[in-house]
């Protein structure tokens, strides 16, 4: 993809509005976490940016104070802020705190409905992350920001920044994760975000009246990347451009699909420490304590010789779960088979999938709502993982269940298909299961294929874990494909006036 030159160390300016262990609500904020300390290993001097939201205890991550106040200029006032600094592992972490924007329950809605002025939240995140880089003299190389929220950071460089020395040298790269989220805001946001009306256009923010974050930052970016190549190929044309494909598609040479990694610090059961019992590939006993604290977690049946499926998501309709819906009691009740759900979003899902464990107990278990341990605990303890995705731009679960021994079976689309090599019937080779079809049958017969693999066929499970354990997606290849990228990134903002 890239050509092979010289890679010399950047400073880079990373912002997104969630990173782990401080905020998440879903693979944003792993990578947001596991990239920088993959950049960081590989010499680049990388600093973190996100909001100090009211969830992050400043006394638990041992939050230091490093500027208050802080002016941000937006439209025409200023906006004051205080800044606090964390670290991942030696990497500062910055957070901007501004009771107003960030002093709230919800990170991006109150659990029903999206806060009203998320424009103004995160543009202010952007303007106060470079005026951030000026107040402690951190000139960056790089400016790389993260899907809708942080997409302003582009335009703000290439438009307030334009003629600004102390960003003459700065260059930024856009990622998207998810081209459904555009960020789509009424033009009255406009003045105090400090977008002109000749922003305003049709090429750049505008869209149906309306102002969109993603769009801007298509146009500004010097680079742009997304999470795995299929994708890159999907979102280029519609429906998987959401409406943005023309947009991407004047800037195809500077799009990039970069696969998302593993933190294989935080998901590997020969370290794990959330899991009840560790294991490798050569001695797993591990996984069988792991499945059986996960039918006690869930309430399922104690067999360690029934099959379990399970599912982390959020329940939108990206992953889906209206897929199984219609299945999920044929399956239950045709097969010898055990399912688990965690996950939280929309209601109706969360209603029918969260009373399923009433209806089938000691068969299906259910968990509405977000929990670490309990995501943990179905990835070691599973047999199958479900990613029955409609479009998924790359996917962590799974990879991070292959490293479990734990057989995803997934849609073929976006990181699903770059990633999952599907079961070969004839030589007991792949490390998942995969169909096409956006069909609940599809996913039928597909479950039914893995339920007679477990019984009829043990060698080829065997086989199959055996290749989805040592599988490798570390994230050092995919820091390597950054640097080239912000290399191109560099070349391409001295070309851009
Ligand atoms: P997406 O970012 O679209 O939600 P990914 O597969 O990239 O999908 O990443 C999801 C991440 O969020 C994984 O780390 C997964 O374990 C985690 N996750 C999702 N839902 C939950 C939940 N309810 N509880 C705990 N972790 C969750
Ligand atoms: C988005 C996507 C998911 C991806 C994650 C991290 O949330 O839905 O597929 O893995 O971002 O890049």
């Amino acid at each position: 993809m890239f050509s092979d030159e010289y890679i010399t160390s950047k400073k880079i300016l990373f912002v997104s509005s969630e990173v782990f262990p401080f905020v998440k609500s879903g693979g944003l904020a792993d990578v947001s976490c596991a990239l920088p300390k993959a950049l960081k290993k590989l010499g680049h001097d990388v600093r973190v940016v996100l909001p100090r939201y009211w969830s992050i205890d400043k006394y638990q991550y041992n939050l230091k104070p490093v500027i208050a106040p802080m002016g941000v200029q937006m439209g025409n006032c200023l906006v004051w802020c205080a800044v606090f600094e964390s670290k991942i592992d030696d990497i500062p972490v910055y957070f901007i705190e501004h009771e107003q924007f960030f002093g709230r329950s919800g990170i991006y809605d109150d659990g029903k409905k999206a806060y009203y002025d998320n424009a103004e939240r995160y543009g202010f995140l952007c303007k106060a992350a470079l005026q951030l880089c000026r107040d402690i003299n951190f000139k960056p190389d790089i400016a790389h920001s993260n899907d809708w929220q942080t997409a302003l950071l582009a335009p703000y460089l290439k438009t307030w920044h334009a003629y600004d020395s102390f960003f003459r040298n700065t260059a930024s790269v856009f990622s998207i994760h998810n081209i459904a989220y555009q960020g789509i805001f009424h033009p009255n946001s406009l003045r105090f975000l400090g977008i002109g009306n000749e922003h305003f256009t049709e090429s750049k923010f505008e869209n149906f009246g309306y102002i969109n974050f993603m769009k801007g930052a298509l146009f500004f970016a010097d680079a742009i990347s997304t999470v795995s190549p299929s994708y890159a190929r999907e979102i280029l044309a519609e429906p998987g451009g959401n409406g943005l494909g023309p947009y991407l598609k004047r800037r195809h040479e500077d799009l990039h699909g970069i696969l998302n990694g593993v933190d294989y610090d935080c998901w590997n059961p020969e370290t794990d420490t959330i899991i009840p019992a560790k294991y490798s590939l050569d001695d797993m006993s591990g996984k069988a304590e792991c499945k059986k604290a996960l039918q006690r977690e869930f309430w399922l049946r104690e067999s360690p010789n029934v099959p379990i499926f399970g599912i982390v998501a959020r329940f939108t309709p990206q992953k889906g779960l209206q897929l199984l819906a219609p299945i999920i009691e044929k399956l239950v009740t045709e097969m010898l088979a055990q399912f688990v759900f965690l996950g939280s979003g929309e209601k109706n899902l969360e209603d029918f999938f969260g009373g399923l464990p009433a209806k089938h107990p000691g068969t299906i278990g259910a968990w509405i709502g977000y929990n670490n341990y309990k995501a943990h605990l179905i990835e070691s303890g599973a047999d199958f993982f479900l990613m029955p995705s409609l479009y998924e731009p790359c996917g962590l679960n799974q990879i991070y269940s292959m490293k479990y021994g734990t057989l995803p079976i997934v849609r073929k689309t976006g990181g699903l298909n770059d990633t999952v090599w599907s079961y070969n019937e004839q030589t007991g080779e792949g490390t998942g299961f995969c169909f096409d079809a956006i069909d609940p049958y599809a996913l039928y017969y597909t479950i039914g294929w893995a339920v007679s693999t477990y019984y009829d066929r043990p060698e080829h499970m065997r086989n199959m874990k055996k290749l989805a354990m040592s599988a490798n997606f570390s994230w050092q290849t995919s820091a390597e494909q950054y640097s080239r990228l912000y290399e191109k990134a560099i070349n391409r903002r001295n070309s851009w006036w």
